[in-house]
């Protein structure tokens, strides 16, 4: 793990607009800095920096934050993986905190992997481009296959020269380790002998995520029929085929912008792609998809098409892993190529533009492509049909959104031409027999060390502003509650320290049951009230985000009096950081519109000079609303369940109060 004084001393250090500044171009603004968004294809900038605040904020999409933040959604790197790139750029020795030896070792061990395998890479591609041996074999396999020079070097292409041991040796001259040739299976070792696993064929190394070297592929040259065309890097501590996706380094910065994923089988299928112009596009590398290879994809976009060779037998063994995609929540398109042809060679025989419009014209929705293609197979028997229905509603099963599912389910019943009804409720009982096994699955969740945990993006998913948990409340309380819990968020952020003049009012009630109201006015920090208050009603936020960044601001309140916002900013946690950058970006938004509390029903100004006001009207407004939505869970089950005695007195009590808390929002000037 890095330091805390490491992680400090990266945040001392990196200046925003310098990070910003070498992906994205920059001009002057006043104060801020603006340019053109990355994150999409606008045409009028919207994407500014804050070197004051530190921070940055994209209009276009709402993504904001800090250096880290802008490393993480622009190179989707995780959290350790932007600091240590941001210690590279400001020249940082990175500390490591305290580890076992036996971590250290094990640190110490896939390290010397990864660097032996970056020397592999280095050294085929050197061998293919500069000797004499590599040009005539390698490079001109690569050549005739009509693969550009720029093509073999975006893909580090190489050749490992048909030799026993020409790399081997290399690599031990230049003082590699044994062990790791051994260990990442570039070297075969056989009692005192050693041979290069790869000799005589083109190398195709592959690549993680951040762009390091994790195994490679080896394509044959000769048409051997007994030796495999494709050689692979064994398992190994850092070679999981199940955990890689080729191409998904050179993809994922399109990936993110298309906001899709081009899936193929073939090493060669992604190569040809990206000359075609095409480079959203990654390969499972032959094999059969796997859970962990779509949550990489999962981190880049929501949408992936699979595009199949012409053959019909490999489409068929391969839909079923499709509903693997599904679980995940992702929207699913395939595309069958023409018989005969694959990705890669239908690329060649077509230009970009008409390889563009082919994608485009014959993406298919997954369901309905299983459906016509079982249909198909089932020639109206009746037995078989029963068969493809079940097999049909197992995919829409797997789809987490209800919503998704049901407009699935109506559509099938119209192709297939048989009632919603046996449809719905074959997929009741399959979803009742799902939810059995998915709680024991999240039980046990697989974690790899090399990718944050699967929550982590789940979390960041589910926390995205609006997300209520419970899914009872209608989405337009939902609206007013978030903005309400936002409201009361940037109070705290940007006048929490600010301390204000309060008025309570005091009711008495005399002996004659008359009451009269007395006033009294104190001094409060707006924290501090706004502490008492939801302290009073054990108000919680609805919003996880909020409801995070609330107690920790609470949190450091407590402890230090003061409110530190560069925590919150430099957080890692990027939605919090997302949040408290608009929060004190949102004067600067070039498309600002007019508050968002037009037309909500809710009173409320917030201004510096009329502090006092804006804190009563969030708080009470947010009170008013929440026992609004009491008093109708209350009536609901007065009405749903007649069995059940309701209070009426209860639901008194709560109007009353109700009406109470509209006459103080309409008095409090
Ligand atoms: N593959 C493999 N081992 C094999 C055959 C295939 O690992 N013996 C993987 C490779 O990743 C390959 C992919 O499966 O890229 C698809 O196989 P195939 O269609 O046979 O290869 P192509 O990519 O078409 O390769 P080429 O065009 O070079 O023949
Ligand atoms: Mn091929």
């Amino acid at each position: 793990m890095i330091s805390r004084s490491t992680i400090d001393r990266v945040f001392e250090s990196a200046r925003v607009e310098e990070v910003v500044g070498e992906f994205v171009q920059l001009k002057k603004a006043g104060s801020n800095f603006k340019g053109l968004s990355p994150f999409t294809d606008e045409k009028s900038p919207s994407f500014m920096v804050s070197p004051v605040k530190q921070i940055w904020k994209d209009f276009s999409t709402g993504k904001g934050g800090n250096a880290v933040s802008f490393l993480m959604e622009h190179e989707h790197y995780t959290y350790p993986e932007a600091l240590r790139w941001l210690a590279k750029k400001y020249n940082i020795e990175i500390e490591e905190t305290e580890q076992t030896n036996e971590e250290k070792a094990q640190m110490n061990e896939r390290e010397s992997m990864f660097l032996v395998s970056n020397f592999a890479k280095e050294y085929f591609h050197d061998v293919m481009l500069n000797t004499n041996k590599g040009k005539a074999i390698g490079l001109s396999y690569f050549k005739e296959r009509g693969f550009r020079e720029e093509t073999i070097k975006k893909f580090d292409l190489g050749y490992c020269i048909d030799e026993w041991d020409n790399f081997t040796k290399a690599a031990l001259a230049k003082g590699y380790d044994l062990k790791y040739l051994a260990s990442t299976g570039l070297t075969i070792v056989k009692e005192n002998k050693q041979f290069d696993r790869f000799k005589g064929r083109v190398m195709f190394p592959i690549h993680s995520m951040s762009g390091r070297v994790l195994g490679f592929g080896g394509r044959i040259l000769t048409a051997d029929k007994k030796a495999a065309k494709y050689l692979n890097s064994p398992e190994s501590d850092i070679y999981h085929k199940s955990k890689i996706l080729y191409g998904i380094y050179q993809a994922k910065k399109e990936i993110a912008k298309q906001d899709n994923c081009f899936l193929v089988e073939g090493y060669t299928d992604v190569i040809s792609f990206h000359q075609s112009r095409i480079e959203n596009v990654v390969a499972s590398s032959g094999t059969a998809l796997t859970s962990d290879q779509i949550r990489l994809i999962n981190r880049l976009t929501k949408n992936i098409t699979v595009l199949f060779d012409g053959d019909a037998a490999g489409i068929r063994a391969s839909i079923r892993g499709i509903d693997l995609i599904l679980e995940q929540g992702m929207n699913v398109k395939v595309v069958q190529f023409p018989d005969g042809e694959d990705p890669d060679s239908f690329a060649k025989a077509n230009s970009d533009a008409e390889l563009a419009a082919y994608l485009e014209n014959s993406a298919q929705d997954f369901i309905n492509f299983k459906v016509s293609l079982l249909l198909k197979d089932s020639d109206n028997d009746p037995i078989k049909k029963a068969g493809v229905i079940r097999d049909i509603v197992t995919s829409i099963s797997k789809i987490p959104d209800g919503i998704q599912r049901e407009v699935y389910v109506q559509e099938c019943a119209r192709i297939m031409d048989i009632s919603e009804r046996v449809l719905f409720s074959e997929l009741a009982q399959l979803l009742k027999k799902e939810t059995t096994k998915r709680t024991k699955i999240t039980q046990n969740p697989i974690i790899d060390p090399n990718q944050p945990p699967p929550e982590y993006f789940a979390e960041q998913e589910q926390a995205q502003m609006g997300l209520v948990k419970g899914g009872q409340t209608s989405s337009k309380k939902i609206d007013q509650l978030s903005i309400l819990e936002k409201e009361i968020i940037k109070l705290l952020v940007l006048y929490g320290n600010e301390e204000v003049e309060f008025t309570e009012e005091i009711s008495n009630v005399d002996e004659d049951g008359k009451e009269t109201i007395e006033t009294r006015k104190y001094q409060n920090k707006v924290s501090t009230e706004i502490y008492l208050h939801l302290q009073d009603d054990e108000i919680e936020f609805s919003n996880e985000v909020f409801q995070n960044i609330y107690i920790e601001i609470i949190h450091q309140l407590n402890q230090n009096d003061k409110l530190n916002i560069n925590d919150f900013v430099n957080h890692k946690d990027t939605d919090v950081a997302n949040i408290v950058t608009s929060i004190l970006m949102d004067k600067e938004n070039p498309n600002r519109q007019l508050s968002d509390w037009e037309g909500q029903n809710i009173f409320v100004t917030s201004d510096l000079e009329v502090l006092e006001k804006a804190v009563n009207d969030a708080v009470f407004n947010l009170r008013r609303i929440l026992i609004g939505e009491k008093i109708d869970e209350l009536m609901k089950e007065a009405t749903q369940d007649q069995a059940i005695a309701i209070d009426l007195e209860v639901i008194k009590n709560y109007t009353s109060l109700k009406m109470r808390l509209f006459e103080k929002l309409n008095r409090v000037v």
